[in-house]
């Protein structure tokens, strides 16, 4: 199989691998007090310490989750429910659904208002339009850093200074920029920070939600106070290790393989617009890593439905995604797309190549061979008419 996915889940690092079946096979909570728990307690304080070195912050900062979409929502929830009488949230109209669906839960059921900046054609929020809709009721501001779609890269450093200026917490969803560009977990302004375990070769299931010392957060657990009291639950000792391992090796690899994708990229996206007439690269066109995730390709083929495309292109054993995975086999054109502007029937013929660190010049080329004979069956098959919006 060519897996061209790596953003929607990469592959287990062996060393994090090896470091998770051993601690998993010894017994202990890391809440006993006997020996067998104080080992896991150690394993886990240890785990926090490597992961806070290699992110350049301290280790109390960390708090262990169940991947992006916990940390997410407790960075969601548990700043609008800590920042008492503040009633607006403003947030990019292009963030994962793990940001943008508790951010609707809150607005629905508990009377938030949520504020959107406007998102240019590339996929980048508005600086100035969000700085307008930052005032004294903002419970929170959250962008994330780096999008899951399109690869745009945000411009976090300053947003994250005009959050300062008002006090206001700002939250960032790191998941798909940590070991593919450079991120700043001390940057000043910056409040809190998630990120995802298995999208830089851990196992799924383990995350962390980086929270500065003196933010308040409510938590959305309860039960055994756990994690600074924000987290209850029997804290995941394995997953843990796990993943500060991951941590450090995403963190440590990170210059090396941005470099030999930003190339694979450069090969994919080139081989393709000029193979296959009728295609338009999606997002931020700039090779930076300031500007796009090095490993993400989002293209636009004309006349073609994307949820055919990605299933004659599995049938040829390739595997790749119409955007996030989580929204995938729901036919809804990528509210990403259309928030920077794409219309839904152009939005609902993208793909989104995603290389990791496996990827080599083989699997581009395999896809460059399959993709012509694919294309033209789809169009063939034509874009189905829209399904009305309920
Ligand atoms: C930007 C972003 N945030 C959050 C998530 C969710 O993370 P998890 O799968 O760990 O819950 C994803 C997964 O696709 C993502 O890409």
């Amino acid at each position: 199989m060519v897996y061209l996915d790596h953003a929607a889940t990469t592959t287990l690092r062996p060393e994090a691998a090896n470091v998770w079946l051993q601690v998993s096979a010894e017994v202990g909570n890391p809440s006993s007090l006997h020996a067998a728990g104080r080992a896991a307690r150690r394993v886990v304080e240890e785990s926090r310490e490597r992961a806070a070195a290699a992110l350049g912050i301290r280790p109390s900062e960390i708090v262990f989750t169940a991947g992006g979409t916990e940390s997410d929502n407790l960075a969601v929830k548990g700043f609008a429910w800590a920042r008492g009488g503040r009633r607006a949230i403003v947030c990019s109209p292009i963030e994962h659904h793990a940001v943008l669906d508790p951010v609707e839960w809150l607005v629905e059921q508990q009377g938030f208002e949520v504020r959107y900046p406007a998102v240019d054609a590339l996929g980048r929020v508005d600086l100035q339009s969000l700085e307008a809709l930052l005032d004294d009721d903002v419970a929170l501001c959250s962008v994330l850093w780096a999008n899951n779609e399109i690869g745009t890269v945000q411009p976090i450093e300053a947003i994250a200074r005009s959050c300062r200026e008002q006090s206001i917490p700002f939250h960032s969803d790191a998941v798909q920029a940590l070991g593919m560009i450079p991120v700043n977990a001390s940057l000043p302004g910056l409040t809190a920070l998630t990120f995802s375990g298995h999208k830089i070769g851990a196992p799924v299931g383990v995350g962390a939600l980086v929270i500065d010392r003196d933010a308040v957060v409510a938590p959305l657990i309860h039960g055994g106070g756990q994690e600074r009291e924000i987290r209850s639950g029997t804290v995941d000792a394995a997953g843990i290790a796990a993943f500060a391992v991951a941590v450090e090796s995403a963190v440590a690899e990170q210059e090396n393989l941005a470099a030999r994708l930003i190339d694979l990229r450069a090969m994919l996206v080139q081989g393709v617009l000029a193979r296959i007439p009728g295609t338009v690269l999606q997002g931020d066109p700039g090779i930076g890593v300031d500007e796009r995730l090095p490993g993400n390709v989002a293209i636009t083929f004309d006349g073609c439905e994307g949820d055919a495309l990605l299933m004659l292109l599995d049938a040829a054993g390739i595997a790749c995604s119409t955007g996030s995975a989580c929204t995938s086999g729901v036919p809804e054109p990528s509210h990403v797309l259309l928030a920077m502007g794409v219309d839904a029937g152009t939005a609902r013929g993208t793909l989104r190549f995603s290389l990791g660190r496996g990827s080599t010049e083989d699997d581009v080329e395999a896809l460059l061979t399959a993709l012509p004979s694919v294309v033209e069956r789809a169009r063939r098959a034509g874009r189905p008419r829209l399904a009305p919006r309920s």
